[in-house]
This record gives structure tokens, C-alpha cells and sequence, in this order.
């Protein structure tokens, strides 16, 4: 059969762009900028370029040029077994983020139908904290949100890659549109420049390793790179519409825009009701101190749901690329249909969640352990796969083919064989001694 292609490159940009702006972007980046506010930034922007960048450009390389799902690519390039066992590694990381990812995803379907009614109840943090509990201490709840958001993004897998292409056409602009009415809504807020303010000032006391690690970690989580989605999609391009420098810069360019513009979301209008910055990340943050704020708004509610909108479109887009990674590799090396596979991709992440419906506190442990752990050593293997196969590969010519320079070539070359691996390895040792 043949494979499956893009049908324009804007639809291959949009579909990219969909899958590296998800929760990451809009919940976790405000966070983990938090104390350290614009020195975190710069960090970022300097973890975005110099692994993000280069590792983006790679993996399109791999997919442009074999025209195969990460593991089939993988186990063309690499004797032995090593690049099948990375490829698979990948797929079992895409699967853990799934299972907390789309219980996160059935949340926002449920606090969209719920929060309207309830914004006026949500007085103070124990409010927006009782109100969170009661739902994700209801079992079937919880349950149900879950199967629902999985069952739309897994809905559209099965449709194909036109499937994917096609609603992130629809969901990418609309998401763009909410995140600019919601950010200039909280630059209009009295008291807004002192959020700003501390977005953008550079403050050195909570500046330590930690801050590097937490910048990297965010930045391969938010470009969605490592786990081999790059691969994929660039396998699914025809040769005349993918320029790989262009690409990588135009995606990485709105993923970091769209994580600035949920900081100006977030801390502006926290400061303008608390007086404060928000001490609490992830769950918290967006499931109980951000809809206490909006209580307090003009049209509190209305905020209220359009940010839980914007929630639920980010987190589809990349549950979708995250779900289509395993569907690809058993229709690539078993030849199942799309259905089949699809179908049983959502009965796994099914299962895989129930344990995080149970415990806030696995939830926590397994978003942690997969985005910053799994994720990280996804990077890292796929780092050290390249070194070995570079010239194999041909990343360099690819590079010096389509941009005419041989310095940009050698510069990836040395951040991805030398550079990445190296600061990834002191990092790990620096945390764990
Ligand atoms: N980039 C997504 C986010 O910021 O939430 C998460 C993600 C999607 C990670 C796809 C990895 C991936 F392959």
C-alpha cells in the first residue's frame, strides 16, 4: 500500500505545530518559568535552539529520507537490534504520556459543561480545590471524560494522516484565536504591568541547576522531540514540500510563541487579583488556583470556559500524533488496518489510566517520571543513535543540500553528537548526586 502523504505543507506545518503545542505549552511552561521569570526564559529560548533546533532538524532528516515510521526508519539505518529497541522505547513513552495525558484531556471536557454553572461557587482555593476534588474523586466521572477525549483523537487517527491534517486546520487557528483574545483580555486587567513585569525581569535567587534541568526538560517536551513523532511525520512528506530548516523554524517559532502568550495569559491576571505570582503548577494551577481567578472576573465564566477550550484543543492536537506513533508502527510492521490498531492503541491508554484515575498522587508521579525521565533518555539514545550513524545517514548533506551552508551543517552536527548528549549526561549525574 502506499503510503500516506500530507496534502500540503502548511497542512504538515499545522499538524507539527498541533503536536508540540499541547499542555506542555500552555500549563507547564507559566509554571516552570514561575520564580525564575525572565532569566528562565532565556534559558529556554537558549535549550529551544541548542537541543531543540537541531534534534527537530534530525529526526525530519530521518523521516525525509527513509520514509518509515521511527522503528521501521531506526532498523534500516542501524545493524542489530539497538535501533528496533530505541523505536519501541519511544512507543512505550508515547503510550505512559497518554495515560495521563488524556485523563488531563477528559478533565477539560468536564470542567467545560461544569464550570459555567460553577464559577459563581468558587470563592477562595478551598472552593476551586473541593470542586476539583469531587470531580476527579468521582471514578466514573473521571472515567468517562477520559474515554471521551480519547475516543475523538483516536476517531480521527483512524481517518489517516488527511484525518490529522485536516482537524488540526481547524484547531490550530481557533486555538491561536482564543489564546490572543484571552492574553489581550489580561493585559487589560488593572494591575497587569506587574505581571509583566516580573515575566520579564530577571530574578537570579532561585537560579540553580534545577532551573537548567527544568528549562531542557520543558523544551523536549514542548517541541515533542525524542520520541520519534518527527520521524513519522516527516515520513508522510513528499520530497518538494518539506525544507527541513524552514520547517523546524517555523514550528519551534509558534510553539514558543504560544508558551509566551499563556505566561502573559497567567501571570498578569494572577497578579491583578492575588497580587501575586501562582505558586501552584499543573493540576493545580489549572483545575483550581486559575478558575478561582476567573471567579473573580467580569465574565468570569465565559473566561473560564474558553481557557478550558483552549486547554482541550491543545491537548487534542497532540494526543492525536501521540496515538498516531504506535498506530503507524503496527500497521508498518504487522500490516494491521487503521481501525484495528487504533482500536486497540485506546483500549491500552485505557487501561493505563486507570491508575491515575485512582491516585492524584501516581498521576503526578507518572507525568513527572515520563515527561522529564522517559523523555530525556528518549533524547539522549536517540542522540548517541546518531552519532554512531551520522555520515550513514547523511544528515549533514541533507542539511548542506537544502541551506547551502557547511557551517550550519557542522554546528547540528556538534550539538547533536557532542553537545546534547554531554549536557544531558552532567545533568542526570548532577541530579542524582
Ligand atoms: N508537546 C506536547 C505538549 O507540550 O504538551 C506534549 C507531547 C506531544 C510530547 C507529542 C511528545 C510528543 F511526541
Amino acid at each position: 500500500m502506499a503510503r500516506e502523504k500530507w496534502g500540503s505543507q502548511t497542512g504538515f506545518w499545522l499538524a507539527a505545530i498541533g503536536s508540540a503545542v499541547g499542555l506542555g505549552s500552555i500549563w507547564r511552561f507559566p509554571y516552570a518559568m514561575g520564580g525564575s521569570g525572565g532569566l528562565f526564559l532565556l534559558i529556554y529560548l537558549g535549550a529551544v535552539i541548542l537541543f531543540g533546533l537541531p534534534i527537530f532538524m534530525a529526526e525530519l532528516a530521518i523521516g525525509k529520507k527513509t520514509k518509515q515510521g521511527p522503528v521501521g526508519a531506526y532498523r534500516e539505518i542501524a545493524e542489530g537490534n539497538y535501533g528496533k529497541r530505541m523505536g519501541i522505547f519511544q512507543i512505550i513513552t508515547s503510550l505512559v504520556i497518554m495515560s495521563f495525558y488524556s485523563l488531563i484531556g477528559g478533565y477539560c471536557i468536564i470542567y467545560i459543561f461544569k464550570i459555567g454553572g460553577l464559577a459563581g461557587n468558587i470563592i477562595d482555593l478551598a472552593a476551586a480545590q473541593n470542586l476539583f476534588d469531587r470531580i476527579s474523586g468521582n471514578f466514573w466521572l473521571s472515567f468517562w471524560g477520559m474515554f471521551v477525549f480519547l475516543a475523538i483523537s483516536c476517531a480521527t487517527v483512524v481517518v489517516g494522516v488527511k484525518g490529522i491534517e485536516k482537524l488540526n486546520k481547524y484547531l490550530m487557528p481557533a486555538l491561536f484565536l482564543i489564546l490572543f483574545v484571552l492574553s489581550i483580555n489580561s493585559l487589560t486587567l488593572p494591575g497587569a504591568a506587574k505581571g509583566i513585569n516580573f515575566l520579564f525581569s530577571f530574578n537570579t535567587e532561585s537560579f540553580g541547576i534545577h532551573c537548567i534541568l527544568t528549562a531542557i526538560g520543558q523544551a523536549c517536551f514542548s517541541l515533542s522531540i525524542g520520541i520519534g513523532v518527527l520521524v513519522l511525520f516527516g515520513s508522510y512528506c513528499s520530497d518538494n514540500n518539506m525544507g527541513i530548516l524552514k520547517s523546524s523554524v517555523i514550528v519551534i517559532g509558534a510553539d514558543t510563541i504560544v508558551s509566551i502568550m499563556s505566561a502573559i495569559v497567567i501571570f498578569p491576571t494572577f497578579f491583578s487579583f492575588t497580587n501575586t505570582s501562582p505558586s501552584l503548577g499543573g493540576l493545580e494551577l489549572a483545575f483550581m488556583a486559575l478558575p478561582m481567578v476567573f471567579a473573580k472576573m467580569f465574565c468570569g465564566a465565559l473566561v473560564a470556559i474558553s481557557f478550558f477550550i483552549l486547554l482541550l484543543i491543545a491537548a487534542t492536537a497532540s494526543a492525536v500524533s501521540l496515538i498516531e506513533l504506535p498506530v503507524a508502527y503496527l500497521m508498518d510492521s504487522y500490516g494491521w488496518k487503521r481501525w484495528k490498531a487504533s482500536f486497540c492503541v485506546f483500549a491500552v491508554i485505557l487501561i493505563g489510566g486507570i491508575p491515575s484515575i485512582y491516585s492524584k498522587s501516581f498521576l503526578k508521579g507518572i507525568d513527572y517520571f515520563a515527561s522529564n525521565w522517559m523523555l530525556l533518555g528518549c533524547v539522549l539514545l536517540l542522540c548517541l543513535f546518531l552519532r554512531r550513524y551520522w555520515d550513514k545517514i547523511g544528515i549533514s548533506q541533507i542539511i548542506e543540500e537544502e541551506t547551502g551552508s557547511t557551517i550550519l551543517a557542522s554546528i547540528v552536527s556538534f550539538l547533536i553528537r557532542y553537545f546534547v548528549p554531554i549536557v544531558i549526561i552532567a545533568l542526570v549525574f548532577s541530579n542524582i548526586f
